[in-house]
């Protein structure tokens, strides 16, 4: 026996919050019966619809895709591109957990757990993800404290960024740059820099908190480990 709103996050029909308001909506049915109160504890065998369309409740799980470039971030494509999900080899509803550009390379986290993919893709839970960009130009000390204070972007400053330069090719005015943040607004990275003025040639993400692409080539990907499964949701749960 479960929670009622558990089953509904998991399921990724909504956040652990969303569902509650679901059910106190009147939303929610168990077996055929509306419930209302939250909390209610339901069997695994009993069928659960939201709006009248019943969620699935199969079996999670859980990859790491090294995300080769040219493959888009999202389960279907309009314009017949690859995605990310048919890198993969499995029979459930998978998706990616945030996203990354088209042409940006490195780790991305699929799964069929929804609240799993809430939790980490929230940036209140500050999930950390490291990315190394080639960018051209050579960063200046200003500037790197800029990335590190925070950039404004859309009129609201980013979260500090940790930033290493790992390599600086003066003859052909190009810099290496680690840069580390736990927030996924949409270009992010190459956004940060553009404001700075320099153009982002190369991102790839090496880091998801401690998943790293440690033994995975361009386009092969490995399951997560229960323990992996559960340390990302304890990083996640303990920043809340
Ligand atoms: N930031 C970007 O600009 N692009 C990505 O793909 C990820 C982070």
């Amino acid at each position: 026996m479960e929670r009622i709103q558990k089953i509904i996050a998991n399921s990724g029909v909504a956040s652990r919050r969303k569902a509650e308001e679901l059910i106190k909506e009147g939303r929610v049915k168990v077996d055929g019966k509306v419930v209302t109160e939250l909390g209610t504890k339901v069997s695994k065998k009993s069928i659960i619809e939201v709006d009248n369309v019943k969620i699935s409740s199969e079996e999670k799980e859980y990859y790491l895709l090294n995300k080769p470039r040219g493959v888009v971030t999202t389960t279907s494509d309009e314009h017949g591109r690859k995605t990310v999900v048919s890198l993969i080899e499995t029979d459930k509803r998978i998706y990616p957990v945030g996203r990354l550009d088209y042409d940006t390379t490195g780790a991305l986290i699929l799964t069929n757990d929804g609240e799993f993919a809430n939790n980490i893709t929230h940036p209140k839970n500050q999930i950390d993800k490291t990315y190394v960009a080639k960018i051209n130009g050579i960063l200046t000390i200003a500037d790197i404290m800029a990335l590190k204070k925070g950039v404004m972007l859309d009129d609201i400053k980013t979260s500090p960024a940790k930033v290493k330069i790992k390599k600086v090719d003066n003859k052909n005015k190009v810099s290496i740059v680690e840069i580390t943040i736990h927030e996924g607004k949409n270009h992010q990275v190459k956004r940060m820099f553009e404001k700075l003025g320099y153009e982002v040639l190369k991102l790839k993400r090496e880091r998801i908190a401690f998943l790293t692409l440690k033994g995975l080539s361009s386009g092969d990907y490995r399951s997560l480990t229960p323990k992996e499964v559960n340390q990302l949701y304890d990083l996640s749960m303990n920043k809340k």
